[in-house]
């Protein structure tokens, strides 16, 4: 398994996997316009050249926000996310991040265990977040003092 940067040639690949995981997918224009801010990051996770997951980070001064993590179906339960995430939070401190944060669909017991696992918390609600299948934000946050 390997973590790379993301590359814009495959994008495709990244929209395939965002399709399958979510029920409310970022569009292609969505990516490019994230994809083109200098404040954002993306990683892939590649297994014998296939992508098969992939995160989101953005930076801007002293905060960091996770922006996305994804693991094709298929691929899950093997450590994939947890490697993305590593990633994720050892790039927020390289870029002198005072803290990480979040936020997750309350429903999403995979992902707010993960994140609980590593050293999040959970901090609030934000009520009615997530337009399409309507469901409340669960905000977490990570800081900087857990940072290895
Ligand atoms: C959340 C997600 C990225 C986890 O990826 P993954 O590769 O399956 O995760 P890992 O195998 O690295 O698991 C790490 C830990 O996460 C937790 N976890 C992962 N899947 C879980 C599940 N289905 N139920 C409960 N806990 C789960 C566990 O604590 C697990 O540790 P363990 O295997 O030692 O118990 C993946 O489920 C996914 O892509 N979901 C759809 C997209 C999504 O919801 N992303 C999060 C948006 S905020």
């Amino acid at each position: 398994m390997k973590i790379d940067s993301l590359c814009v040639c495959n994008l495709d690949k990244v929209l395939e996997i965002e399709k399958k995981c979510f029920s409310d997918p970022w569009t292609k224009t969505m990516f490019l316009s994230e994809i083109s801010s200098k404040f954002a990051w993306f990683f892939t996770a590649c297994e014998e050249d296939e992508i098969v997951g992939f995160a989101g980070i953005r930076c801007v001064l002293d905060e960091a926000e996770i922006i996305n993590i994804a693991v094709l179906p298929e691929y899950q339960r093997r450590g994939i996310g947890q490697m993305l995430l590593d990633k994720l939070i050892a790039f927020a401190k390289e870029k002198g991040a005072s803290f990480v944060s979040l936020e997750v669909r309350k429903s999403n017991q995979a992902a707010r265990r993960l994140y609980l696992n590593n050293g999040f918390k959970e901090i609030g609600v934000r009520k009615g977040y997530y337009e399409k299948g309507r469901e409340d934000a669960v905000i977490m946050r990570f800081d900087a003092e857990k940072f290895s």
